[in-house]
């Protein structure tokens, strides 16, 4: 088997994992979950539910990656031997269940971001969508967003993924300031500012227990965490550093890329009096072109607003992409490329139900998200905390001065609150399916 590799710099490896971390669920789920779920109230439970919750199970996989430097399935079962194993497989599998779906978002993406150009969607932004989202359309372009992933994954962790993630993400960050800022010029900014962000306060009493499984759920959509990609990425870490600090970045990155998203779309929407919907999937499609259509230079101004998602999705997909092909590729020793055409391939078949019916679309999406990264996060905290926690705390002081305390503090953390609120979220999950 070939030398496995680690990342160039100790950027690349945070870039990527930003890149990871920041997806659609950032600009696409997060500010219509927020404006849904009463705004200023849910982004308290959501931010505290980030760090609370979500840092101490991201130190998990870290801790687990890099200790073991393997892919999830044989992190796993090095460390906690064949039953554990699968617990491996269930975030491969949870790998392929959500690249199958997020590429045909990312299909509407490029579809968009083409209308954008041609002016397709001017007429009647919701005849479009239900030309773009689902059937032909859908699935010849969920087919070449894949393209796209398996083009870059194939080049490998340095020259494809790492090289990537570092002009695509800065671009990312550009491109949103950009667009907040041409955002805030506009007339009713301050009406969508305040959909956004001002608490519902008739709701927000009765929403407090239905407020938590949605923050957690989407806390560990936006970190990437609970199926193994921390896991993978920090497999390839060459040297010792602190895991935590780089945590906190990833952590803040993401949570600031979200927060700016927000300012970025609803000031679009208010300032067309489009209503911002649902937040359904389509919703957030068919409101913005509604807006794009309207704005002055709307058409320069969508094309940045989708280039921007475009390369933000593609950076999520390929870290899904980069759990399974390491797993095959270490577990069956098949070279690198044809693996990553493979599991392309197969990954395009599992998706295509979710581009010819939304419906479908729908049932993957909360399978994966209540249920199969949460799972796996309970059992990432199970782990951490109770089965391996020795382990695990010495591997989270290697590479920072001190941090004793804070460890144990961790791992006492992870014992107790982290899995009663993943298993209470969990138990609601599996009312949701
Ligand atoms: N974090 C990504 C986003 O916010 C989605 C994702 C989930 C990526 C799980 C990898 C693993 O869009
Ligand atoms: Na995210």
């Amino acid at each position: 088997m070939a030398v496995r590799e680690t990342w160039a710099t100790r950027i690349g490896f945070i870039l990527a994992a930003v890149g990871s971390a920041v997806g659609l669920g950032n600009v696409w789920r997060f500010p219509f979950l927020t404006a849904e779920s009463g705004g200023a109230a849910f982004l308290v439970a959501y931010l505290v539910l980030v760090l609370l919750i979500g840092l101490p199970v991201m130190l998990v996989e870290f801790v687990v990656g890099r200790r073991t430097k393997h892919n999830v399935v044989g992190a796993f079962e090095e460390l906690g031997g064949s039953n554990w194993r699968l617990v491996g497989g269930l975030g491969a599998f949870a790998g392929f269940v959500i690249l199958s779906y997020y590429s045909v978002v990312g299909g509407w993406v490029i579809q968009y971001l083409i209308a954008s150009v041609t002016g397709a969607y001017t007429a009647n932004p919701e005849a479009y969508f239900g030309s773009a989202s689902v059937g032909m359309n859908a699935v010849l372009f969920d087919a070449l967003f894949m393209a796209f992933v398996v083009g870059i994954v194939a080049l490998g962790v340095r020259d494809g993924i790492e090289r990537a993630a570092k002009f695509m993400i800065p671009g990312v960050v550009l491109l949103l300031i950009g667009l907040a800022a041409y955002g805030s010029t506009l007339p009713g900014a301050d009406d969508g500012y305040a959909f956004y962000l001002s608490p519902d306060t008739s709701t927000i009493v009765t929403d407090a227990v239905g407020l938590l499984p949605d923050a957690a759920g989407q806390a560990f959509f936006t970190l990437s965490l609970g199926m193994g990609v921390m896991i993978t990425y920090s497999s390839y870490l060459g040297e010792d550093r602190n895991l935590l600090s780089d945590g906190l970045i990833i952590l803040v990155a993401d949570t600031s890329i979200a927060l700016l998203s927000g300012l970025v779309v609803f000031p679009f929407l208010f300032a067309m009096g489009v209503d911002p919907g649902d937040g359904g999937p389509g919703t957030v499609f068919v409101s913005l072109a509604g807006a794009f259509a309207e704005l002055p230079a709307g058409r320069v101004v969508g094309a940045v607003f989708f280039l921007m998602l475009f390369l933000a999705a593609l950076t999520s997909a390929f870290s899904i992409m980069e759990v399974v092909v390491a797993f095959v590729t270490e577990t069956f020793d098949v070279d690198r490329k044809p693996a990553t055409v493979g599991l392309g391939v197969v990954i395009f078949l599992v998706g295509v139900p979710t581009a010819l019916d939304l419906a479908i679309l729908d049932v993957y999406d909360v399978l994966a998200n209540q249920v199969l990264l949460i799972g796996g996060g309970l059992l990432l905290a199970i782990f951490g905390g109770w089965v391996y926690s020795a382990g695990a705390l010495e591997e989270f002081t290697t590479g920072m001065t001190g941090g004793d305390r804070l460890g144990t503090a961790w791992i006492w953390f992870l014992r107790v609150p982290v899995v009663l609120v993943l298993a209470f979220v969990l138990y609601n999950g599996f009312g949701a399916t």
